[in-house]
């Protein structure tokens, strides 16, 4: 297992989806996690299912939580935060199976014709887990030392303009 003893992480939007699946894997490795999350319901069964060492508060974070300035703010942000040795990166997720698919109030069936879609477009024909999306951010947060200012791809090759042949 991981070790993140002693490691303190904040993670914004972190009661479901990839932000909860991040902040298992945190705790599992022994770190001490802020999270947060805009609904009441969520936020009390993040607090009942993650225990002792997650201190879950309320935050609304609508600006930071647009994807595109996320995007362009994570080069500025790497160059800006370089002379106080901070490293920014980016994941850019593709479809992942998460509780809203990232479409808050999306109904049930709207939910499986995402899904449904991400499966034929994914050029790995499957949709990803929040867990992979987790691994990939902690990658970046902690062994990528040598690594900032990038936006890695968590899409089954969804971006990267690969062709799948016919078999
Ligand atoms: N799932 C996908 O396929 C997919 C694909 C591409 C991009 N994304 C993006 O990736 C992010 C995470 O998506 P997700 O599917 O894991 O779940 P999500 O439904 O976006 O929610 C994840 C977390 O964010 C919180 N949250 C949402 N809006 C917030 C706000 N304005 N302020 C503070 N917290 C907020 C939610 O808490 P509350 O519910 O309590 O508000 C929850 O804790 C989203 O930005 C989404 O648009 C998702």
């Amino acid at each position: 297992m991981k070790s993140y003893a002693g490691k303190k992480a904040v993670v914004t939007g972190g009661t479901h989806g990839m932000g909860l699946a991040t902040v298992k894997a945190l705790l599992d490795g022994g770190a001490e996690v802020l999270l947060t999350g805009r609904n009441e319901r969520n936020r009390e069964a993040a607090r009942r299912e993650l225990g002792r060492g997650a201190h879950v508060v309320r935050s609304d974070a609508g600006s930071l939580a647009d994807i595109d300035a996320l995007r362009a703010f994570a080069q500025g942000f790497a160059a800006e935060l370089l002379p106080r040795r901070i490293r920014v990166n980016a994941v850019s997720p593709g479809f992942i199976k998460t509780p809203t698919m990232g479409v808050a109030g999306a109904s049930a069936d709207v939910l499986a014709a995402f899904e449904q879609e991400g499966r034929e477009v994914t050029p790995m024909k499957r949709i990803g887990t929040p867990e992979e999306v987790a691994r990939a951010a902690l990658f970046l947060a902690f062994d990528a030392t040598f690594t900032t200012g990038v936006e890695l791809p968590v899409d089954g090759g969804l971006g990267q303009g690969i062709t799948v042949p016919h078999a």
